[in-house]
């Protein structure tokens, strides 16, 4: 039986959440779950990814893993709160660590903070796979956006996180720390090799204002569609495009509140004596 996809669209942060499963079995993975999140009051919410345990209820599933693409800069990740209703492990990228490292002095993470990835469950590492029922899963180290970017393969589709985006709207920064638009480029022809009826599954879609957010789109259709990178754009002429238009964003809304969260699986720091979490906001860094 083929794989089972349903996506759902958070609004506030253009991201897909997906929830993978095996018809056969019942097994399933929850795939980028979102926080909500009010930078303005600092207020976090579950409403969101509790519509995805809702469905998840619903139909019966049995949540395996929580899969994150990379350590996002632009929403905190749910896993956390994924992790404590339903036991359920989080495993990202072997190249976290490498975040982890970046991120600990510019947070002043202190000596406890572990910078080896221990916070994750389980670290995937290039052609490692999984199984979710019986469906196998792979992952594919597709570095670029960020040095832990990971795509998993699985039955025809792939989930590329940020690697691609919508064809009317290209393709991820590369000028976050560790971010490579030349590695990008590399991870983008890598996922096009995979074939052109292969699924490509986003992290996130900015749709203009004539269409639907979309979750989903075909190698094909990126390969022929895609503003930034279609087939003949070289990879000199990519990296020229990638960098200049990197010079043109501002911060991501999250990046501060976010990256400290998720780089830690999508836990808060420990309450102050007081009861009381708070994070953290380095001034003048991003
Ligand atoms: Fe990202």
């Amino acid at each position: 039986m083929p794989a089972n996809i349903k996506s759902f669209y958070h609004h506030p942060t253009y991201t897909w959440t997906h929830v993978l499963s095996d018809p056969a079995t019942g097994k399933a993975a929850i795939i980028d779950p979102v926080l909500d999140y009010d930078g303005a009051s600092a207020h976090t919410s579950t409403e969101s990814v509790d519509e995805v345990l809702k469905y998840v209820k619903d139909n019966n599933l049995d949540v395996e893993y929580v899969l994150e693409t990379h350590a996002h800069a632009d929403h905190i990740t749910a896993a956390k709160h994924i992790q404590e209703t339903l036991k359920t492990p989080v495993i990202i990228g072997d190249g976290i660590k490498k975040v982890q490292k970046t991120f600990k002095p510019i947070y002043n993470l202190g000596a406890s903070f572990a910078t080896d990835g221990s916070q994750f469950d389980r670290l995937m590492k290039e052609g490692e796979v999984i199984k979710v029922g019986n469906l196998e899963l792979e992952a594919l180290h597709t570095p670029g956006h960020t040095n832990d970017s990971m795509s998993y393969l699985v039955d025809g589709n792939v989930f590329i996180g940020d690697t691609l985006f919508a064809p009317d709207y290209g393709t991820a920064r590369c000028d976050f720390p560790g971010g490579d638009a030349g590695k990008l480029y590399d991870s983008i022809q890598k996922l096009y090799a995979l074939g052109d009826d292969v699924v490509m599954h986003l992290c996130h879609d900015y749709p203009p204002e004539h269409r639907e957010p979309q979750s989903a789109f075909t190698v094909a259709e990126q390969k022929k569609h895609n503003v930034h990178v279609h087939e003949g754009v070289t990879r000199e002429a990519f990296i020229a495009l990638r960098t200049a238009r990197d010079k043109t964003l501002a911060a991501p809304r999250l990046i501060i509140p976010s990256i400290q969260v998720n780089i830690k699986a999508g836990a808060f720091p420990e309450p102050e004596g007081n009861g009381m979490v708070y994070l953290k906001t380095p001034l003048n860094t991003f």
